[in-house]
């Protein structure tokens, strides 16, 4: 899809993966709505992108739909609809707050599904536009004290795959863009520090050239950085080998 005059709705807009995603669609000529919880932060994005912000929890009930007016009075259409928002929860799934694990699927999994079926009508009826999806590498492979996190990324990989089908031949696009490691607030955020020492974390801005792509090329999935490809293909192909690789070094 040309970017240039689209009219793109980038959630979690406001922060990270997010706020670079906004940034590189602006540059691109892209008229950006960011949308999050963080109102200075939101306005500080669309002085920056000369767009907008919308002010909305995902996980709160009826604000999914809410936003998605919102988003659509300002701007007045969505071609580009990029489901980054989310956060991480990690540790013991025993010891999870079942509130906690249903707050991250609402976020993580509900919001963005109800947000493209929000918006996807009027995309297949001016047949024109695209939706990306924001999921992790975490969704391809399963990681220790990341189980609820994990699974709703892995939900949406199955999402964009079975809608990309549907979609097919009618204008509209849908990718899958799986980070690895990234260098953001979401590991404080979660309270967790990332602590390994493998895989570095890479820059925001790395995914958001990876979306950019997506979105260009049409691409089904991508991953950032690109090796990251390399696991996934692994757990697909020799899962036992992965499995016995995956529980001696986490
Ligand atoms: N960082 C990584 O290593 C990594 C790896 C793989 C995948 N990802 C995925 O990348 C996406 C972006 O994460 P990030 O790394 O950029 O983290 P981040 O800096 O913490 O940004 C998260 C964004 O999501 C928004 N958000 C979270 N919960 C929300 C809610 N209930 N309603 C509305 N907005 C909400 C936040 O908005 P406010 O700040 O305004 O509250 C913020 O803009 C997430 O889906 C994450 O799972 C991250």
């Amino acid at each position: 899809m040309e970017l240039t005059g689209a009219v793109c709705l980038v959630t979690g807009g406001s922060s990270g993966i997010g706020r670079a995603v906004a940034l590189r669609l602006a540059r691109s000529g892209a008229q950006v709505v960011a949308l999050g919880r963080d109102r200075d932060a939101l306005d500080e994005v669309a002085r920056a992108t000369s767009g907008y912000g919308v002010v909305a929890d995902l996980a709160a009930p009826g604000e999914v739909e809410r936003a998605a007016e919102e988003a659509l009075r300002l701007a007045g259409r969505v071609d580009l609809l990029v489901n980054n928002a989310g956060e991480g929860w990690a540790g013991r799934f025993s010891e999870m707050n079942p509130l906690r694990a249903e707050e991250l699927i609402r976020t993580n999994l509900s919001a963005p599904i109800r947000l493209t079926r929000s918006l996807l009508p009027a995309m297949l009826e001016r047949r024109k536009g695209h939706v990306v999806n924001v999921s992790s590498i975490a969704g391809h492979v399963g990681v220790r004290d990341e189980a609820v996190y994990a699974a709703t990324k892995a939900a949406l990989i199955a999402f964009t795959e079975s809608l990309r089908y549907e979609l097919a031949g009618s204008g509209v696009g849908a990718s899958v863009v799986s980070p690895g490691t990234v260098r953001t607030a979401f590991f404080e955020r979660r309270g967790r520090p990332y602590d390994r020492s493998f895989p570095r974390p890479i820059d925001a801005d790395q995914v958001a050239r990876a979306v950019l792509r997506a979105v260009r090329r049409d691409k089904a999935e991508v991953f950032a950085p690109r090796w990251m490809a390399f696991p996934a293909w692994l757990r697909g192909s020799w899962p036992g080998l992965y499995r016995a690789m995956a529980g001696r070094w986490g």
